[in-house]
């Protein structure tokens, strides 16, 4: 459906993220009619830049990321575009930006703030002081929202002070893809698989996400996050509350993240010889990826020497009824073997096999939920090998690729949360106390890591990261999901 007016703002306008992701997702929802006729959109940056050299830089963009572009749209598109030059650092130039919303108090204005973390503290106080902040005002922010639970504290504390909770949109881009919803479609749009999904039935679950790109321009970031902050802090914790969490009475924004963050709360802390024993770090050397050779991490870095991890893999435990003694174990990599996102909930066995031992190994039936590549949903189960010979079992997976079944495009993550955001539904945004309590986990680990100075473990690029993170599962009698990579 059509939104209501607005404007919005993006600080960060001639970033990567503008390039690659919003200016993209926006666009793809002009030609489906979603952008109010009154919809504008106010690209902020340093740079001095008028209307039209701006909308040309949008215009490439959209052309670069869009596979197929609807000339009428694009230019009804662009004429939304309008350009403001305001140096946060300098402080300057906020006057243009309060001329250009003045007279539009009435209608939803969005702030995105696509731009460094060190920023959001000076642009919150700017939108004050200037009187940008209306009924209808709401603030989006990117992470990294801290750098562990302290500083995390901090930024929502001072974004706080400028914006309430319900207007402060903290975006998790995982939350927005397809098959993440789907996950909860699965869940709790289907009676097959709640009565099954709990520690009586379900032996362990595996969450993978596994990238083939290594840091490239980004290394000045990463080398300061590190696996554990750049993924495991939101994607994963969040895909971890989704499988893990009781069903919410509703869809409604408070319901969905009050059980996740009873999830958060219930992951059991870990000790410092909890994480010697249940995590692994890794960094990736140089190697092959993608059909080539590629470099290693220090290389791609220009130093001798870092101690980030690229790779991480958990075995994390969540003290509650449902999931008592179910490990959930988590991987994540950079310069892997593959680019993959799964979900793998493993089964239990049978409790007792009427077959003959020459009916072959019965294997635990499976479920898996594919986020990427190539999304869908497989269930492995047990059948009979056809023939009239004696009883041969076989494992065969019910398919259900996403792509099979639906021929629309799938849209990208950004384009669903930059439009929920716009109507105000915070159901795939992260709550502030939801990303603390993260932070609470993920600390001691933190620490503990910088205590001991161990060096991450070395892997070759192209390789499922080092050999300890295949120890961590197997010293369990399991193995991580990869027979369809
Ligand atoms: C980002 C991380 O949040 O997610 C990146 O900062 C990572 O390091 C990216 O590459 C992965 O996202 P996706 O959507 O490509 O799986």
């Amino acid at each position: 459906t059509q939104s209501d007016p607005f404007d919005l703002v993006v600080f960060g306008g001639t970033g990567d993220l503008a390039h690659r992701k919003l200016l993209p997702a926006l666009y793809h929802r002009e030609p489906v009619g979603h952008l109010g006729e009154d919809a504008r959109i106010i690209a902020v940056s340093r740079r001095q830049l008028s209307d039209t050299e701006y909308r040309d830089w949008a215009r490439k963009a959209i052309c670069e990321h869009v596979a197929e572009v609807d000339q009428e749209a694009l230019e009804r598109f662009l004429a939304r575009i309008q350009y403001v030059a305001v140096d946060v650092a300098q402080n300057t130039g906020w006057e243009a930006l309060e001329e250009k919303l003045s007279g539009r108090e009435d209608v939803v204005r969005a702030f995105y703030l696509s731009v460094s973390p060190d920023f959001f503290g000076p642009i919150c106080s700017a939108l004050g002081e200037h009187d940008l902040v209306t009924e209808k005002s709401r603030v989006t922010i990117e992470k990294p929202i801290g750098k562990n639970g302290k500083s995390a504290h901090e930024v929502n504390e001072t974004i706080g002070s400028v914006f309430k909770e319900h207007q402060i949109f903290r975006i998790d881009h995982y939350l927005g893809k397809e098959t993440v919803q789907n996950l909860m479609a699965l869940r709790f749009a289907n009676v097959l698989f709640e009565p099954l999904w709990n520690a009586a039935h379900i032996d362990h679950v595996q969450i993978t996400v596994a990238e083939t790109l290594g840091v490239e321009s980004r290394a000045g970031y990463y080398d300061t996050a590190g696996a554990l902050r750049d993924m495991v802090q939101n994607h994963l914790l969040q895909l971890l509350c989704l499988v893990a969490m009781e069903p919410p009475e509703s869809m409604a924004p408070d319901s969905v993240r009050d059980e996740k963050l009873k999830v958060l709360k219930a992951l059991r802390p870990m000790s410092a010889e909890m994480v010697e024993r249940n995590t692994v770090r890794g960094q990736y050397r140089a190697g092959a990826s993608a059909g080539g050779a590629v470099k290693g991490y220090l290389e791609e870095l220009g130093r001798d020497d870092s101690s980030t991890e690229t790779f991480v893999a958990a075995k994390v435990d969540i003290e509650n009824w449902r999931w008592a003694n179910v490990p959930f174990y988590l991987r994540t990599g950079k310069r892997l073997a593959a680019r993959v996102s799964e979900i793998t909930i493993q089964f239990k066995d049978l409790p007792h096999s009427i077959f003959l031992p020459d009916a072959g190994r019965i294997a635990a039936n499976k479920l898996v939920i594919r986020l990427q590549p190539d999304e869908g949903v497989k269930m492995q189960v047990m059948i009979k090998d056809p023939g009239p010979g004696s009883m041969r079992l076989r494992e065969v997976p019910l398919d259900m690729t996403f792509a099979e079944a639906f021929s629309s495009r799938h849209p990208d993550a950004y384009e669903r949360l930059i439009m929920d955001m716009i109507r105000g539904n915070q159901t795939l945004f992260m709550r502030r106390d939801e990303v603390e309590a993260a932070w609470k986990w993920i600390d001691p680990i933190l620490e503990h890591w910088s205590q001991i100075k161990e060096a991450p473990k070395p892997y070759t690029s192209g390789t499922w990261g080092p050999s300890a993170s295949i120890a961590l599962i197997e010293r369990d009698g399991r193995t991580w999901h990869d027979e369809t990579y």
